[in-house]
């Protein structure tokens, strides 16, 4: 029987079907699926010779497997090269996503410009801008990157040649979304020329041994707009996060074959490019406040402690639900905050509108802020700081739905960090080994007295 030639994919989730729908019903998006030709449908499928056992393939153990050490390639930008576990390898695809006028091209642009001063091959191709255009930009990052080859260029087939032609170490595509294949059907940025086009590039890397950076936007939903494919097909993925209108940027890796996935890097958008934030604690503690509703959250970014300051709004509200609105913290956390501090705190919000925001436009993801949150909210219901002497009051930890304060990994590393800029001692949860300067606490009730009356006790 004859297949259907041509099925319709969702640009969300990649979901296939083989009629139209107004929704997808894989993610359940409206008007993502769009038609595709589907190459060479059903010919020979099925048809297959049975396999022979001369012909196959031979498996061999693990121990015998060759693996040669391979020198990374350092891009000269410290954070970035830690986030991607030291370094560029040679031959891997890096997906570098974010969303428009976060950094992208920038951060690309002086990659490069590093790389190509150590005496490495580069080259950086635009479908976005022109050449002049990435002239001017490169002018405001300083000689190093003015040495870039670039070529201004959308069609994939151009794209490879030059590769194949150049042979550059590494190869900044900008962006995924603009290249197209002529075989494939569908507008620049549909799944299928995404796929295709990361599918060719994947193997003029693997065979030339060129690392290629993939730039690719988002969607205002924060996931990597076109297929998720693409971040299947790539070795690693890395998001550049952070509001436009703020200066500090992170770029986190979701996925990394070659390192860690926890590591965070913060940077900052100065005239000159990005700049690199190596000690943020210092940055935020030093914007930190004094006043009510404000308190210092010592938190975790993979191995690094990174001290980030809490702010809570409470406010009457008008209307029917109040808002809970949260930047920076998970929604979900912060309802349940709040409601942890009706039933176990004595903290009623119910009639509030409740802004949660932290600092400095850096996301936080993980447990340990429940109980910053908390404080915060606290305070700024009842209108008093929580500072002991000069500073902030610091904490840190997990609040359960009893109202109990749990462990949350390193408390050591964030008290030290915390007492490095004299902030110590910091409310937490009782830690296995008795910490120097935390100030641990069984429940949030008990978290809440002490840091109400300023009564912060230092551990034996
Ligand atoms: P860009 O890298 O073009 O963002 P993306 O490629 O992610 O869309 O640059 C983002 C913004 O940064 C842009 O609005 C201009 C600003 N910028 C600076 O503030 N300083 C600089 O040195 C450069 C190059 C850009
Ligand atoms: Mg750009």
């Amino acid at each position: 029987m004859a297949r259907s030639k041509t099925r319709h994919v969702c640009s969300q989730c990649g979901h296939e079907a083989l009629a139209w729908t107004g929704k997808c019903p894989g993610c359940g998006e409206w008007n993502t699926l769009q038609q595709e030709t589907h190459p060479a449908a059903g010919r020979g499928a099925g048809r297959r010779a049975a396999p022979s056992a001369a012909a196959a393939p031979r498996s061999v153990p693990l121990r015998e497997v060759a693996a040669p050490e391979v020198a990374r390639l350092e891009t000269g930008i410290g954070e970035l090269d830690r986030v991607l576990g030291g370094g560029i390898v040679p031959g891997s695809m890096v997906l570098l996503g974010g969303s428009p006028g976060i950094g992208k091209s920038t951060v690309g642009a002086m990659a490069l410009g590093n790389l190509a001063a150590a005496g490495r091959r580069t080259l950086y191709v635009s479908g976005e801008e022109s050449a002049a255009q990435i002239r001017l930009r490169a002018e405001r990052l300083g000689e190093r990157a003015l040495d870039v080859p670039v070529i201004a260029e959308t069609a994939l087939a151009d794209v490879l040649a030059a590769i194949e032609a150049e042979r550059p170490e590494v190869c900044v595509i900008d962006s995924i979304q603009t290249l197209h294949a002529d075989e494939s059907a569908g507008a620049p940025g549909s799944v299928g020329q995404v796929r295709e086009a990361a599918a060719a590039l994947t193997g003029v890397a693997k065979r030339r041994g060129t690392a290629v950076i993939l730039v690719g936007h988002v969607t205002k939903e924060g996931s990597l707009a076109g297929p998720r494919v693409l971040e299947h097909l790539v070795d690693c993925v890395l998001m550049f996060e952070g509001e436009r209108e703020r200066s500090y940027r992170t770029v986190r890796a979701l996925k990394n074959r070659f390192g860690a996935t926890s590591e965070v890097a913060v940077f900052e958008m100065r005239s000159g490019g990005l700049i690199e934030v190596t000690d943020p604690s210092a940055r935020f503690v030093g914007e930190a406040t004094a006043a009510p509703g404000s308190c210092v959250l010592c938190a975790m970014e993979g191995t690094r402690p990174l001290l980030v300051e809490v702010q809570a709004l409470v406010a009457p509200t008008e209307i029917v639900p109040p808002r809970r609105i949260a930047t920076g913290i998970d929604r979900n956390r912060l309802s349940l905050v709040i409601a942890v501090l009706a039933r176990h705190g004595g903290v009623s919000l119910g009639s509030a509108d409740v802004f949660v925001n932290v600092a400095g436009g850096v996301r936080i993801d993980e447990p340990g802020a429940d109980v910053a949150v908390a404080l915060a909210l606290a305070s700024a219901h009842r209108g008093e700081p929580l500072h002991r002497g000069e500073g902030p009051l610091a904490c840190f930890g997990e609040i359960g739905l009893t109202g109990e304060l749990r462990h949350v990994a390193h408390p050591e590393r964030r008290v030290a960090e915390a007492v490095k800029f004299g902030l110590g001692p910091v409310i937490g949860p009782p830690a296995a080994e008795p910490i120097d300067a935390l100030d641990p606490h069984k429940s949030i009730r008990d978290a809440l007295r002490a840091a109400s009356t300023g009564a912060v006790r230092r551990a034996a």
